[in-house]
C-alpha cells in the first residue's frame, strides 16, 4: 500500500471534528451506519465534509495542491468541445443550460464563452451545486472569466427546476454520489457499513432493506464478492428525467456497463479515494480530507432515464465523444508551428483522449426528450447497444 503524505496539524484537527460527528451518528444509530451515510457525511456534512469545507480539491499537479484533476481543469479544450454539442442543440431549440456539480466553475466559463462565439447561448445558465463552499469558488471563477453580459445569465439553484427545457450537463457528479456496499458472504448478502472501535471499522450486516436487496440479487454475485450500488444516482436520474420537458441530458463520468461493473473478476468493487494526488482504496482514513468516489453503472443510469420517458441518445467513450464533437478540428485552428499555444493543447488532448488516461475509462451518456435530431457527439462509435 502507498504511504500517503501526512496531513497538517490543522487538517488533522478538522478531520477529528468530522470524525466525532460521524462517531456520534454511529452511536445514535445503535453502533452501525451503512456506507452511503458514512460517505454522505464524509463528503457533504455541512462545514466539515470534504466538498462542504474550504480546502482546495482540484488541481493539475501535486505541487499546486489539491487532490485530483478533472477534465475541465486539464484544459479549456474540454469545455470548448462540449460547447459544440450544446450549440447543436441550442441551434435547434431555445432553452437553458443546467450544470450539476460545477466544481470550480471553469467548465461553465468555457461553455458560456464558446457558446457566445458560436451564437448559440442558452437563455440562462443554471448551476445546481450542493456545496456552499464550491458555490463561492464558482462565483469567483465566473466573475474573473466572464464579461458582464454573460455573467448575468448565470444563476445558482437550490433544487432541480420542476420543468426544464434545454441541456443538462453533469461532469464527474454521479461518481460523487454516496453508494451502498454489498458483500456476498457465506451467510448470504450483507450490507457493509461502518462501526466505531477506537477508529472507524468495516462491519457487515445481513441485507434486509428491500430495494437494495432486490438490486443486489439481480447481479447474482459470487461468494466473497464486494461491490457498490447507487440507488441515489438512479433517483437523481429519474428526477432529471421528470424535470426535462424538451432537450438533452449529458452525463460524463468514469464507469462501465453493468456487465463490466459486476464482472466476476471485479470482486473488490470500484471505490477509490483521492488524497493529494494519490489514489487509494481506504475511505475510513483521512475523513473529510480526501475525495471518495465509485464508478458509475451506466446500464442502471440508462434504465433510470428510459423508465421515466427519455430516449437514450448515445453512449460511448469520452475520447469518441470528444472526437465526434470536433476536438481535433478545434486543435487544428492553432498552428502546430505556434509551439507555445499548440504544445499545451496537444498535451491536454493526450490526457483527454488517450485510453491510458481519461479517454476510455470515462464515458459519455446522453438522453433526449422531444428532440429527434441525432446528437453530433455520437455520430460514430455509439455503444448504446452494449449496455
Ligand atoms: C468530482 S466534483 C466534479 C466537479 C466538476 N463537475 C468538474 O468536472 O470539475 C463533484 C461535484 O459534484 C457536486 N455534487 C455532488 N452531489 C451533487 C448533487 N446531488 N447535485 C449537484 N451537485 C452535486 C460536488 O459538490 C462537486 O462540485
Amino acid at each position: 500500500m502507498t504511504t500517503l503524505p501526512k496531513p497538517s496539524a490543522y487538517a488533522e484537527k478538522h478531520s477529528e471534528q468530522l470524525g466525532l460527528l460521524i462517531q456520534d451518528r454511529i452511536e445514535k444509530a445503535a453502533g452501525w451506519i451503512d456506507f452511503s451515510q458514512f460517505m454522505q457525511l464524509a463528503l457533504y456534512a455541512p462545514g466539515l465534509g470534504y466538498y462542504s469545507a474550504g480546502s482546495q480539491k482540484f488541481s493539475q499537479l501535486q505541487k499546486d495542491g489539491g487532490d485530483f484533476v478533472t477534465a475541465p481543469e486539464i484544459s479549456p479544450l474540454f469545455g470548448q468541445t462540449l460547447a459544440q454539442q450544446a450549440a447543436q442543440i441550442f441551434q435547434i431549440m431555445r432553452g437553458d443550460l443546467l450544470e450539476l456539480g460545477a466544481g470550480t466553475g471553469k467548465l461553465a466559463a468555457e461553455l458560456l464563452l464558446t457558446l457566445a462565439e458560436l451564437n448559440s447561448l442558452p437563455q440562462q445558465y443554471f448551476i445546481l451545486e450542493v456545496s456552499e463552499h464550491l458555490r463561492q469558488v464558482q462565483r469567483e471563477t465566473l466573475q474573473a472569466k466572464l464579461p458582464k453580459h454573460l455573467l448575468q445569465r448565470v444563476q445558482w439553484l437550490s433544487a432541480l427546476p420542476s420543468n426544464f427545457t434545454g441541456v443538462v450537463l453533469a461532469n464527474e457528479v454521479l461518481d460523487a454520489i454516496p453508494v451502498h456496499i454489498v458483500h456476498a458472504t457465506a451467510q448470504g448478502l450483507c450490507e457493509r457499513g461502518v462501526a466505531w472501535q477506537d477508529g472507524f471499522v468495516w462491519q457487515d450486516k445481513v441485507l434486509e432493506q428491500a430495494p437494495l436487496l432486490a438490486l443486489a440479487q439481480q447481479q447474482h454475485l459470487p461468494g466473497g464478492y464486494l461491490t457498490e450500488f447507487c440507488p441515489a444516482a438512479s433517483a437523481l436520474m429519474a428526477s432529471l428525467a421528470l424535470s426535462l420537458q424538451r432537450g438533452a441530458i449529458i452525463l460524463i463520468d468514469y464507469g462501465f456497463s453493468a456487465r463490466e461493473y459486476y464482472h466476476p473478476q471485479r470482486n473488490q468493487g470500484t471505490l477509490m479515494c483521492h488524497y493529494q494526488h494519490y489514489a487509494h482504496t481506504d475511505p475510513l482514513i483521512n475523513v473529510g480530507l480526501q475525495d471518495i468516489t465509485a464508478h458509475v453503472d451506466f446500464t442502471r443510469m440508462a434504465y433510470a432515464g428510459v423508465e421515466q420517458g427519455l430516449s437514450l441518445a448515445g453512449y460511448c467513450s469520452q475520447a469518441q465523444f470528444l472526437m465526434n464533437a470536433g476536438l481535433l478540428q478545434l486543435m487544428a485552428q492553432v498552428s502546430a508551428q505556434d509551439v507555445s499555444r499548440y504544445a499545451p493543447l496537444a498535451a491536454a488532448a493526450q490526457k483527454l483522449l488517450s485510453p491510458a488516461e481519461m479517454g476510455d475509462l470515462f464515458k459519455v451518456m446522453a438522453f433526449t426528450k422531444n428532440l429527434s435530431e441525432p446528437l453530433i457527439g455520437f455520430s460514430r462509435g455509439d455503444k448504446s447497444h452494449t449496455l
